[in-house]
C-alpha cells in the first residue's frame, strides 16, 4: 500500500458524495421539469465528478488487487446506476417513469456504498 492510497480514496469518497447529491437533485430537477437541467454546468459537472469517482476507484482496485469479487460487483453495479440514471434524468418519458427510475437509481446506490463498506457483493445483506 503506497502513501497514495488513503488521498486517492478520499477523493474517491468525496466524488461518491456528490454524486449522488448532484444526481438527486437533478433527478428532482427532471421529475418538476425545471429548466436548470438544461444549465451547461448542470450538464457537464456530473461527468467530471463521475470520472474522478471511477478513475479513482479503478487506481484503488489496481492498488490493492483488483482480483476481489465485490470490486468486480461494484463495477458492474456503478454501470447499471449509470444506465437507470439516465432514464431518470433522460430517457424516460413519463414523470412517473423518470420517478421509478430515479428510485431505483438511488437504491442501486445505496446498495454500492454497502458494498464498498462491507468488502461483500451482498452488500448490507451480509450483516443480517
Ligand atoms: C457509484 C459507485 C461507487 C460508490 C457509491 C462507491 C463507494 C465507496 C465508498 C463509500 C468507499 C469507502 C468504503 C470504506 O468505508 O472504507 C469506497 C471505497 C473503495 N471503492 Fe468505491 N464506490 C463506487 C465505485 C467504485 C468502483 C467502480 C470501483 C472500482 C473500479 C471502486 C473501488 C473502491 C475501492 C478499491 C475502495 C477502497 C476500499 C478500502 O480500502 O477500504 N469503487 N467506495
Amino acid at each position: 500500500m503506497t502513501a497514495y492510497y488513503f488521498p486517492i480514496k478520499h477523493l474517491h469518497v468525496t466524488a461518491v458524495a456528490l454524486s449522488i447529491t448532484l444526481f438527486l437533485i437533478r433527478a428532482y430537477w427532471s421529475i418538476t421539469g425545471n429548466a436548470l437541467l438544461q444549465h451547461r454546468l448542470v450538464r457537464i459537472l456530473p461527468h467530471v465528478i463521475d470520472t474522478v469517482l471511477l478513475t479513482c476507484g479503478v487506481i484503488l482496485a489496481a492498488m490493492i488487487g483488483p482480483n476481489q469479487p465485490w470490486i468486480l460487483t461494484k463495477i458492474v453495479l456503478l454501470v447499471a446506476y449509470i444506465g437507470v440514471g439516465t432514464i431518470a434524468i433522460k430517457r424516460g418519458r413519463t414523470t412517473r417513469g423518470r420517478l421509478v427510475a430515479a428510485l431505483i437509481a438511488a437504491a442501486i446506490f445505496a446498495y454500492i456504498v454497502g458494498v464498498a463498506m462491507t468488502k461483500d457483493s451482498t452488500s448490507w445483506f451480509s450483516l443480517l
